[in-house]
Protein backbone atom coordinates (compact mmCIF):
# COMPACT_ATOMS: atom_id res chain seq x y z
CA UNK A 1 0.00 0.00 0.00
CA UNK A 2 1.04 3.58 -0.81
CA UNK A 3 0.19 6.11 0.58
CA UNK A 4 0.86 10.39 -0.24
CA UNK A 5 0.03 13.36 1.98
CA UNK A 6 0.05 16.57 -0.40
CA UNK A 7 1.04 19.10 2.84
CA UNK A 8 3.23 19.44 5.64
CA UNK A 9 1.21 21.83 7.66
CA UNK A 10 -0.49 20.52 10.82
CA UNK A 11 -2.93 18.83 9.04
CA UNK A 12 -0.44 16.54 6.89
CA UNK A 13 2.16 16.01 9.04
CA UNK A 14 -0.72 14.49 11.82
CA UNK A 15 -2.63 12.59 9.56
CA UNK A 16 0.38 11.06 8.13
CA UNK A 17 1.48 10.33 11.78
CA UNK A 18 -1.99 9.11 12.97
CA UNK A 19 -2.53 7.08 9.93
CA UNK A 20 0.99 5.73 10.02
CA UNK A 21 0.46 4.83 13.68
CA UNK A 22 -2.49 2.72 13.26
CA UNK A 23 -1.72 0.84 10.34
CA UNK A 24 1.68 0.11 9.76
CA UNK A 25 1.86 -3.15 11.21
CA UNK A 26 -1.17 -4.58 9.62
CA UNK A 27 -0.08 -3.06 6.48
CA UNK A 28 3.16 -4.51 5.61
CA UNK A 29 5.05 -3.03 3.74
CA UNK A 30 3.09 0.28 3.94
CA UNK A 31 5.06 3.13 2.28
CA UNK A 32 4.45 6.69 3.02
CA UNK A 33 5.44 9.77 1.41
CA UNK A 34 4.85 13.66 2.39
CA UNK A 35 4.85 15.78 -0.62
CA UNK A 36 4.90 19.42 -0.36
CA UNK A 37 6.12 22.43 -1.55
CA UNK A 38 6.43 24.62 1.74
CA UNK A 39 7.72 22.89 4.96
CA UNK A 40 8.40 23.82 8.71
CA UNK A 41 8.92 26.99 9.44
CA UNK A 42 7.45 28.44 6.53
CA UNK A 43 3.81 27.18 6.41
CA UNK A 44 0.32 28.42 7.97
CA UNK A 45 0.57 26.50 10.76
CA UNK A 46 4.26 27.82 11.68
CA UNK A 47 2.68 31.45 11.76
CA UNK A 48 -0.64 30.77 13.85
CA UNK A 49 -0.65 32.14 17.41
CA UNK A 50 -1.09 28.22 18.44
CA UNK A 51 -3.76 29.19 21.05
CA UNK A 52 -6.70 26.15 20.98
CA UNK A 53 -9.59 28.30 21.18
CA UNK A 54 -12.46 27.29 18.83
CA UNK A 55 -15.06 29.54 16.79
CA UNK A 56 -17.13 31.25 19.29
CA UNK A 57 -20.49 29.37 17.68
CA UNK A 58 -20.54 26.80 15.82
CA UNK A 59 -24.21 26.88 14.06
CA UNK A 60 -24.63 23.01 15.95
CA UNK A 61 -22.33 21.79 13.32
CA UNK A 62 -21.50 18.61 15.41
CA UNK A 63 -18.18 17.36 13.58
CA UNK A 64 -16.10 20.23 14.63
CA UNK A 65 -16.45 20.27 17.79
CA UNK A 66 -16.11 16.31 18.33
CA UNK A 67 -12.30 17.21 16.52
CA UNK A 68 -12.01 19.81 18.71
CA UNK A 69 -12.78 18.13 21.97
CA UNK A 70 -10.75 14.86 20.97
CA UNK A 71 -7.56 17.42 20.23
CA UNK A 72 -8.21 19.04 23.64
CA UNK A 73 -8.34 15.65 25.45
CA UNK A 74 -5.57 14.49 23.06
CA UNK A 75 -3.30 17.16 24.26
CA UNK A 76 -4.32 17.31 27.55
CA UNK A 77 -2.60 13.87 27.81
CA UNK A 78 0.82 14.93 27.17
CA UNK A 79 0.45 17.91 29.33
CA UNK A 80 3.21 16.41 31.90
CA UNK A 81 4.71 14.46 29.60
CA UNK A 82 8.56 14.92 29.11
CA UNK A 83 8.12 15.77 25.43
CA UNK A 84 5.66 18.68 26.16
CA UNK A 85 8.81 20.98 25.69
CA UNK A 86 9.78 19.63 22.21
CA UNK A 87 6.15 19.73 21.14
CA UNK A 88 5.62 23.28 22.17
CA UNK A 89 2.76 22.46 24.49
CA UNK A 90 1.76 24.44 27.35
CA UNK A 91 -1.16 25.49 29.46
CA UNK A 92 -2.33 29.00 28.69
CA UNK A 93 -5.05 31.20 30.57
CA UNK A 94 -6.87 33.76 29.65
CA UNK A 95 -9.79 36.33 28.68
CA UNK A 96 -12.45 36.85 26.00
CA UNK A 97 -13.61 40.12 26.32
CA UNK A 98 -16.91 41.62 24.50
CA UNK A 99 -18.99 44.65 25.08
CA UNK A 100 -22.31 42.97 25.63
CA UNK A 101 -23.91 39.96 27.24
CA UNK A 102 -23.49 37.09 25.53
CA UNK A 103 -23.98 32.98 25.15
CA UNK A 104 -21.84 30.48 26.50
CA UNK A 105 -19.95 29.12 23.73
CA UNK A 106 -20.48 25.29 22.84
CA UNK A 107 -16.65 24.45 24.37
CA UNK A 108 -17.21 25.94 27.48
CA UNK A 109 -17.54 21.85 28.74
CA UNK A 110 -13.90 21.61 26.82
CA UNK A 111 -11.84 24.21 28.10
CA UNK A 112 -10.90 24.09 31.41
CA UNK A 113 -12.42 26.34 34.78
CA UNK A 114 -14.55 28.32 32.14
CA UNK A 115 -16.64 31.02 33.83
CA UNK A 116 -17.52 34.60 33.04
CA UNK A 117 -15.56 37.31 34.71
CA UNK A 118 -16.35 39.01 38.25
CA UNK A 119 -17.25 42.84 38.16
CA UNK A 120 -13.74 43.39 39.88
CA UNK A 121 -12.02 41.51 36.84
CA UNK A 122 -13.63 43.61 34.50
CA UNK A 123 -12.77 46.46 36.27
CA UNK A 124 -9.00 45.18 34.72
CA UNK A 125 -11.11 45.74 31.03
CA UNK A 126 -12.14 49.51 30.26
CA UNK A 127 -14.42 49.46 27.45
CA UNK A 128 -15.70 45.82 28.01
CA UNK A 129 -18.57 44.76 30.23
CA UNK A 130 -18.73 40.97 29.67
CA UNK A 131 -16.45 38.18 29.54
CA UNK A 132 -15.10 34.90 30.03
CA UNK A 133 -12.14 33.21 31.30
CA UNK A 134 -10.64 30.05 31.63
CA UNK A 135 -7.32 27.09 30.78
CA UNK A 136 -6.65 26.40 27.13
CA UNK A 137 -3.89 25.13 25.63
CA UNK A 138 -1.34 26.68 23.39
CA UNK A 139 0.61 24.55 20.66
CA UNK A 140 3.46 26.05 18.56
CA UNK A 141 3.72 25.19 14.75
CA UNK A 142 7.22 26.41 15.50
CA UNK A 143 8.01 23.28 17.84
CA UNK A 144 5.19 20.89 17.34
CA UNK A 145 5.82 20.71 13.16
CA UNK A 146 9.58 20.10 13.44
CA UNK A 147 8.90 17.34 16.41
CA UNK A 148 6.11 15.77 13.93
CA UNK A 149 8.47 15.40 11.38
CA UNK A 150 10.85 13.90 13.33
CA UNK A 151 8.55 11.49 14.02
CA UNK A 152 7.62 10.14 10.86
CA UNK A 153 11.10 10.32 10.22
CA UNK A 154 11.74 8.01 12.58
CA UNK A 155 8.74 5.91 11.16
CA UNK A 156 10.42 5.66 7.49
CA UNK A 157 8.17 8.33 6.11
CA UNK A 158 9.53 10.11 2.94
CA UNK A 159 9.61 13.67 2.43
CA UNK A 160 9.91 15.16 -0.83
CA UNK A 161 10.29 18.70 -1.44
CA UNK A 162 7.93 19.35 -4.80
CA UNK A 163 4.80 21.04 -6.05
CA UNK A 164 2.37 18.52 -6.96
CA UNK A 165 0.33 19.55 -10.08
CA UNK A 166 -2.35 17.11 -10.30
CA UNK A 167 -3.48 14.10 -8.23
CA UNK A 168 -3.08 12.09 -11.65
CA UNK A 169 0.71 12.48 -11.58
CA UNK A 170 0.56 10.87 -8.25
CA UNK A 171 -1.84 8.01 -9.76
CA UNK A 172 0.38 7.81 -12.48
CA UNK A 173 3.27 6.99 -10.33
CA UNK A 174 1.23 4.20 -8.59
CA UNK A 175 0.02 5.99 -5.60
CA UNK A 176 -3.23 3.72 -3.95
CA UNK A 177 -4.46 6.66 -1.52
CA UNK A 178 -3.84 10.56 -1.35
CA UNK A 179 -4.69 12.73 1.14
CA UNK A 180 -5.01 16.27 0.15
CA UNK A 181 -4.35 18.26 3.27
CA UNK A 182 -3.04 21.07 1.21
CA UNK A 183 -4.75 23.85 3.01
CA UNK A 184 -5.44 27.61 1.15
CA UNK A 185 -4.51 27.29 -2.27
CA UNK A 186 -6.33 29.17 -4.94
CA UNK A 187 -7.14 27.68 -8.43
CA UNK A 188 -4.53 24.68 -8.39
CA UNK A 189 -5.26 21.13 -7.99
CA UNK A 190 -9.16 21.50 -8.94
CA UNK A 191 -9.99 24.64 -7.09
CA UNK A 192 -13.05 24.48 -4.50
CA UNK A 193 -15.25 27.64 -4.83
CA UNK A 194 -16.21 27.20 -1.43
CA UNK A 195 -12.53 27.79 0.19
CA UNK A 196 -11.32 31.25 0.43
CA UNK A 197 -8.29 33.12 2.07
CA UNK A 198 -9.02 34.54 5.63
CA UNK A 199 -6.36 36.83 5.75
CA UNK A 200 -4.69 37.09 9.00
CA UNK A 201 -1.63 39.20 9.87
CA UNK A 202 0.39 39.71 13.19
CA UNK A 203 3.06 41.51 15.17
CA UNK A 204 5.07 39.49 17.16
CA UNK A 205 6.55 41.42 20.36
CA UNK A 206 8.52 40.40 22.88
CA UNK A 207 6.70 41.45 25.86
CA UNK A 208 7.92 38.28 28.73
CA UNK A 209 5.84 39.78 31.52
CA UNK A 210 2.44 39.46 29.81
CA UNK A 211 1.07 35.87 30.63
CA UNK A 212 -2.41 35.96 29.46
CA UNK A 213 -4.37 35.85 26.74
CA UNK A 214 -6.86 38.19 25.84
CA UNK A 215 -9.20 38.31 22.86
CA UNK A 216 -11.87 41.02 22.03
CA UNK A 217 -14.64 40.68 20.39
CA UNK A 218 -16.92 43.22 18.37
CA UNK A 219 -19.87 42.29 16.88
CA UNK A 220 -19.95 45.37 13.56
CA UNK A 221 -15.93 43.68 12.82
CA UNK A 222 -16.56 40.53 13.16
CA UNK A 223 -14.13 37.47 14.46
CA UNK A 224 -10.54 38.23 14.95
CA UNK A 225 -10.64 41.40 13.37
CA UNK A 226 -10.90 42.93 16.83
CA UNK A 227 -7.07 42.71 19.20
CA UNK A 228 -6.10 40.13 20.14
CA UNK A 229 -2.90 39.18 22.57
CA UNK A 230 -1.05 35.64 22.86
CA UNK A 231 1.78 34.88 24.38
CA UNK A 232 3.82 32.26 23.04
CA UNK A 233 6.99 31.06 24.45
CA UNK A 234 9.50 33.13 22.77
CA UNK A 235 7.41 36.04 21.57
CA UNK A 236 3.62 37.83 22.69
CA UNK A 237 1.13 37.56 19.12
CA UNK A 238 -0.57 40.37 18.52
CA UNK A 239 -3.83 40.44 15.87
CA UNK A 240 -6.23 40.71 14.90
CA UNK A 241 -6.98 40.71 11.13
CA UNK A 242 -9.73 38.57 9.24
CA UNK A 243 -10.47 39.47 5.54
CA UNK A 244 -12.15 36.83 3.84
CA UNK A 245 -11.15 36.84 0.05
CA UNK A 246 -8.30 38.73 0.72
CA UNK A 247 -4.96 37.08 -1.74
CA UNK A 248 -2.83 40.24 -0.74
CA UNK A 249 0.47 38.60 1.17
CA UNK A 250 1.84 41.94 1.98
CA UNK A 251 2.33 43.36 5.54
CA UNK A 252 -0.11 46.46 5.43
CA UNK A 253 0.90 49.14 7.46
CA UNK A 254 -2.57 50.18 7.76
CA UNK A 255 -3.18 47.19 9.68
CA UNK A 256 -0.50 47.07 11.66
CA UNK A 257 -1.52 50.58 12.89
CA UNK A 258 -4.81 48.40 13.30
CA UNK A 259 -3.38 46.27 15.33
CA UNK A 260 -0.77 47.93 17.15
CA UNK A 261 -2.24 48.80 20.39
CA UNK A 262 1.30 50.68 22.36
CA UNK A 263 3.27 47.74 22.74
CA UNK A 264 6.87 47.17 22.83
CA UNK A 265 9.90 46.27 20.24
CA UNK A 266 8.16 44.40 17.10
CA UNK A 267 10.21 41.39 16.62
CA UNK A 268 8.71 40.59 13.05
CA UNK A 269 5.86 40.89 10.97
CA UNK A 270 4.19 37.91 9.22
CA UNK A 271 0.75 37.50 7.13
CA UNK A 272 -1.18 34.00 6.08
CA UNK A 273 -4.07 32.90 5.14
CA UNK A 274 -6.58 30.87 7.40
CA UNK A 275 -8.27 28.12 4.96
CA UNK A 276 -11.73 29.48 5.14
CA UNK A 277 -14.50 27.40 4.17
CA UNK A 278 -18.43 26.92 5.66
CA UNK A 279 -17.06 23.89 6.79
CA UNK A 280 -13.83 21.33 6.67
CA UNK A 281 -14.21 18.79 3.92
CA UNK A 282 -12.42 15.73 5.60
CA UNK A 283 -13.86 13.05 3.16
CA UNK A 284 -13.30 10.64 0.70
CA UNK A 285 -13.60 10.59 -3.08
CA UNK A 286 -12.63 7.70 -5.65
CA UNK A 287 -10.27 9.17 -8.32
CA UNK A 288 -9.66 7.83 -11.63
CA UNK A 289 -7.28 8.61 -14.72
CA UNK A 290 -6.85 6.29 -17.64
CA UNK A 291 -6.43 3.18 -15.64
CA UNK A 292 -5.23 4.19 -12.56
CA UNK A 293 -8.14 4.33 -10.07
CA UNK A 294 -6.98 5.66 -6.60
CA UNK A 295 -8.79 7.26 -3.41
CA UNK A 296 -8.21 10.55 -2.03
CA UNK A 297 -9.04 11.75 1.55
CA UNK A 298 -9.29 15.43 1.93
CA UNK A 299 -8.82 16.93 4.82
CA UNK A 300 -8.55 20.47 4.45
CA UNK A 301 -10.75 24.09 5.12
CA UNK A 302 -9.85 24.00 8.89
CA UNK A 303 -10.03 28.33 8.62
CA UNK A 304 -8.89 29.95 12.23
CA UNK A 305 -9.20 26.40 14.38
CA UNK A 306 -6.44 23.97 12.44
CA UNK A 307 -4.54 23.76 15.19
CA UNK A 308 -7.68 23.30 17.73
CA UNK A 309 -9.11 20.80 15.57
CA UNK A 310 -5.87 18.85 14.04
CA UNK A 311 -5.67 15.81 16.12
CA UNK A 312 -9.57 14.59 15.99
CA UNK A 313 -9.41 14.85 12.28
CA UNK A 314 -6.56 13.36 11.70
CA UNK A 315 -8.43 10.16 13.78
CA UNK A 316 -10.90 10.79 11.18
CA UNK A 317 -8.49 10.69 7.92
CA UNK A 318 -7.23 7.62 9.81
CA UNK A 319 -11.00 6.26 10.16
CA UNK A 320 -11.98 6.75 6.75
CA UNK A 321 -8.29 5.42 5.11
CA UNK A 322 -9.20 2.52 7.44
CA UNK A 323 -12.67 2.02 4.96
CA UNK A 324 -10.90 1.87 2.45
CA UNK A 325 -8.56 -0.77 3.71
CA UNK A 326 -11.43 -2.96 4.68
CA UNK A 327 -12.88 -2.46 1.16
CA UNK A 328 -9.92 -3.91 -0.44
CA UNK A 329 -10.02 -6.63 2.43
CA UNK A 330 -6.67 -5.29 3.64
CA UNK A 331 -7.13 -4.85 7.49
CA UNK A 332 -9.45 -4.89 10.42
CA UNK A 333 -9.42 -1.04 11.64
CA UNK A 334 -7.11 -1.63 14.76
CA UNK A 335 -7.54 0.97 17.40
CA UNK A 336 -4.95 4.04 18.03
CA UNK A 337 -2.59 3.24 21.24
CA UNK A 338 -1.31 7.10 20.94
C1 LIG B 1 -2.84 35.04 11.64
C2 LIG B 1 -3.32 33.63 11.90
C3 LIG B 1 -3.44 33.18 13.20
C4 LIG B 1 -3.94 31.90 13.47
N1 LIG B 1 -4.02 31.47 14.77
C5 LIG B 1 -4.56 30.24 15.07
C6 LIG B 1 -4.67 29.79 16.43
O1 LIG B 1 -4.24 30.48 17.37
N2 LIG B 1 -5.26 28.58 16.65
C7 LIG B 1 -5.72 27.78 15.63
O2 LIG B 1 -6.27 26.70 15.89
N3 LIG B 1 -5.59 28.17 14.32
C8 LIG B 1 -5.03 29.38 14.03
N4 LIG B 1 -4.91 29.78 12.72
C9 LIG B 1 -5.40 28.87 11.66
C10 LIG B 1 -4.36 27.79 11.31
O3 LIG B 1 -3.13 28.42 11.05
C11 LIG B 1 -4.82 26.98 10.08
O4 LIG B 1 -6.14 26.48 10.26
C12 LIG B 1 -3.87 25.77 9.88
O5 LIG B 1 -2.53 26.18 9.92
C13 LIG B 1 -4.16 25.05 8.58
O6 LIG B 1 -3.22 24.00 8.46
P1 LIG B 1 -2.98 23.20 7.11
O7 LIG B 1 -2.00 22.12 7.44
O8 LIG B 1 -4.31 22.85 6.53
O9 LIG B 1 -2.33 24.30 6.09
P2 LIG B 1 -0.83 24.88 5.93
O10 LIG B 1 -0.15 25.03 7.23
O11 LIG B 1 -1.00 26.09 5.07
O12 LIG B 1 -0.07 23.74 5.10
C14 LIG B 1 -0.37 23.49 3.74
C15 LIG B 1 0.70 22.58 3.16
O13 LIG B 1 0.29 22.16 1.86
C16 LIG B 1 1.37 22.34 0.94
N5 LIG B 1 0.81 22.46 -0.41
C17 LIG B 1 -0.30 23.14 -0.81
N6 LIG B 1 -0.52 22.96 -2.13
C18 LIG B 1 0.48 22.14 -2.58
C19 LIG B 1 0.81 21.57 -3.86
N7 LIG B 1 0.08 21.81 -4.94
N8 LIG B 1 1.92 20.77 -3.94
C20 LIG B 1 2.67 20.53 -2.85
N9 LIG B 1 2.39 21.02 -1.63
C21 LIG B 1 1.31 21.83 -1.50
C22 LIG B 1 2.09 23.56 1.46
O14 LIG B 1 3.40 23.64 0.93
C23 LIG B 1 2.06 23.25 2.97
O15 LIG B 1 3.08 22.35 3.30
C24 LIG B 1 -4.36 31.05 12.41
C25 LIG B 1 -4.18 31.47 11.09
C26 LIG B 1 -3.67 32.75 10.82
C27 LIG B 1 -3.50 33.18 9.39
C1 LIG C 1 -7.45 19.59 -2.64
O1 LIG C 1 -7.48 20.62 -1.69
C2 LIG C 1 -7.58 21.94 -2.20
C3 LIG C 1 -7.52 22.88 -1.01
O2 LIG C 1 -6.21 23.22 -0.72
C4 LIG C 1 -8.86 22.13 -2.97
O3 LIG C 1 -8.92 23.42 -3.55
C5 LIG C 1 -8.91 21.08 -4.08
O4 LIG C 1 -10.16 21.17 -4.72
C6 LIG C 1 -8.69 19.68 -3.53
N1 LIG C 1 -8.51 18.80 -4.66
C7 LIG C 1 -9.48 18.08 -5.20
C8 LIG C 1 -9.10 17.30 -6.43
O5 LIG C 1 -10.61 18.03 -4.76
C1 LIG D 1 -6.05 43.41 1.47
O1 LIG D 1 -4.77 43.53 2.06
C2 LIG D 1 -4.02 44.67 1.67
C3 LIG D 1 -2.72 44.67 2.47
O2 LIG D 1 -1.76 43.83 2.01
C4 LIG D 1 -4.75 45.96 1.97
O3 LIG D 1 -4.01 47.05 1.46
C5 LIG D 1 -6.15 45.92 1.40
O4 LIG D 1 -6.86 47.05 1.84
C6 LIG D 1 -6.87 44.65 1.83
N1 LIG D 1 -8.17 44.58 1.20
C7 LIG D 1 -9.28 44.38 1.87
C8 LIG D 1 -10.55 44.31 1.06
O5 LIG D 1 -9.32 44.23 3.08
Amino acid sequence: MRVAVIGAGIIGLSAAFCIHDRYHSALQPLEMEVYADKFTPHTTSDGAAGLWQPYLYDKGDAPETLWNKETFDYLLQHINSWEAKEMGLFLLSGYNLFKEPVPDPTWKGIALGFRALSQRELELFPGYSYGWFNTALMLEGKSYLPWLTNRLKLRGVKFFHRKIQSFEELLAEGVDVIINCTGIRAGELQPDPELLPGRGQVIKVEAPWVKHFIITHSKEHGLYNSPYVVPGSKAVTLGGVFQVGNWSEENSPRDRQHIWEGCSKVLYEWTGFRPVRPKVRLEREAVSHGAWRSEVIHNYGHGGFGITSHWGCAMEAARLFGEILEGRKLAKAPSSHL
